[in-house]
């Protein structure tokens, strides 16, 4: 169907003012003030951007409009309509229209009438709610991001790989793998281990938590600079705002890095991408400033414009101790931090994301470089306001004893890791990664404070749309 883009008619609209256009699109709302009536149309290429139809009735005999127009006005109907841009005061352009064609209408059971619906309403029609303001901004600096993504590690000469979403290595080890299986649920096998030996890989399999082993097998097989950008899968019950069951990973890996190179990288990464959001989707985050978080756009100007904190996770212990709040949980050294622990660092102690770094070796994952003091791992975790950890961030170890012993320590089967031992056998180097939780990053780029708001299609504990 040819037709022109609202999007392209705003951007340029000296170029069409004069002129006959086509326009497709969905409506917005719809009046009628005899003897006008008008119709405001989205074709999905602009958020809040909508183009106004004109129609003159008095041009029309009552029956032609009853017949030819008013349907087309009814909301949520979806149109293609022709006729001449003309230059307003109030919507820099508009359409006077000689043409409607209803391409499909839109019966009364529109779920998305003109009272705001809630958003745990709008998480049930997922097919449907793209077409709010607040959605559609969401997506597209989704979609903006995730090309910055691409952009600012093809800018820095990292390859792209693929790792697999089917394994049979739990990175993470907190045991939350969704496990995949073709066997019936009423199986005849009497044991585990000929359950599994009979399953379709012929052992236990499930859907990778991170590609981190892969990335690593990838970079020190040679490779040197990799990242990955997928779907990853964690089976936590939990309900939290910032915890889906399956989420978009952004994770490099980088040889010849230290645990300062990487958090180098990656905060350079961080304002890059923001940057980059900044400048392509304007109208999107005004949007977001104005009806979703009230001085976003202040906020992510400092966030590209100043350092991030770093602090020692003991240091963190101390001041959480001083802090004088009453916490839910108690802090003491070996811990693991609590979202309000978090809260307090980001939100009123430094105002400003932070690197929390050398956490104790207990609380964390067993591929974590060791620190000389035999406490703590050269690991690191990116917290923001609002939100909390949006990056788990390390220097590997390297040294093959200490992670053997740190696996079979976490009772992990060393015989199902053995290539990716391999990569500390064979010219082995020093290397660092992270893992970016994309989603939790669109959520402070938008300010939406619902995880489960910048997915169309998000997946939590019992919910599956
Ligand atoms: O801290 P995590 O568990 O680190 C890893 O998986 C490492 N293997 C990454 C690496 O070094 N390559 O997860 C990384 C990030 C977290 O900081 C968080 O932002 C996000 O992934 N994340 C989730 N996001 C949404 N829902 C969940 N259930 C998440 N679990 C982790
Ligand atoms: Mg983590």
């Amino acid at each position: 169907m040819k037709h022109t883009d609202i999007k392209a008619l705003f951007e340029s609209p000296e170029e069409f003012i004069g002129k006959t256009v086509t326009v497709c699109g969905w409506v917005r709302t719809s009046a009628e003030v005899k003897p006008m009536a008008f119709i405001q149309l989205n074709d999905g290429t602009t958020v809040t951007r909508n183009l106004q139809l004109t129609i003159h009735q008095e041009k029309m005999t009552e029956e032609d409009f009853r017949v030819n127009y008013r349907p087309m006005m009814t909301l949520g109907c979806s149109l293609k309509a022709t006729g001449i841009i003309v230059a307003s005061e109030r919507n820099i352009i508009e359409m006077e229209t000689t043409d409607i064609t209803l391409l499909g209408d839109c019966p009364a059971d529109y779920p998305l009438q003109k009272k705001r619906a809630s958003e745990e309403f709008l998480r049930t029609i997922p097919h449907l709610r793209t077409r709010t303001n607040k959605m559609k901004a969401c997506m597209s600096i989704r979609s903006c991001l995730a090309y910055a993504v691409h952009d600012y590690f093809h800018k820095n000469g990292y390859t792209y790989i693929h790792t697999p979403i089917i394994t049979d290595s739990d990175c993470e080890g907190a045991g939350e793998m969704f496990r995949i299986t073709t066997q019936p649920w009423n199986a005849p096998e009497k044991t585990e281990k000929e359950y599994f030996e009979n399953d379709f890989f012929g052992k236990k399999a499930g859907l990778s938590v991170s590609c981190q082993l892969e990335g690593e097998m990838a970079a020190c097989g040679g490779m040197g600079r990799i990242y990955t950008f997928g779907p990853t899968f964690r089976a936590e019950k939990s309900g939290t705002t910032r915890h889906v069951a399956e989420f978009w990973h952004v994770e490099p890996e980088v040889c010849f890095a230290d645990i300062h190179d990487i958090i180098e990288i990656a905060e350079d990464f961080i304002k890059y991408i923001i940057r980059y959001a900044m400048v392509h989707c304007e109208d999107e985050l005004s949007f977001c400033d104005k009806f979703i978080e009230k001085g976003l756009l202040d906020k992510l100007n400092n966030v590209v414009s100043s350092d991030f904190a770093q602090l020692d996770y003991t240091d963190a212990i101390g001041i959480l101790q001083k802090s004088g709040k009453k916490f839910e949980y108690p802090v003491t050294w070996g811990c693991d931090l609590q979202s309000e622990h978090e809260r307090y660092l980001t939100d009123e102690y430094f105002r400003k994301p932070v690197f929390l770094i050398n956490y104790p070796k207990d609380i964390k994952s067993f591929y974590m470089k060791q620190n000389p003091d035999g406490k703590t791992v050269a690991a690191t975790d990116l917290l923001v306001p609002g939100i909390g950890e949006i990056i788990g961030c390390s220097e590997r170890e390297t040294d093959m004893e200490k992670l053997v012993s740190a696996m079979t320590s976490r009772n992990m089967p060393l015989e199902s890791y053995a290539n990716y031992l391999d990569t500390r056998k064979f010219g082995t180097v020093e290397h660092s990664g992270f893992g970016l939780g994309f989603d939790r990053l669109v959520m402070y780029v938008t300010g939406i404070g619902n995880i489960r708001d910048v997915l169309q299609f998000p997946r939590t504990y019992k919910h599956i749309y």
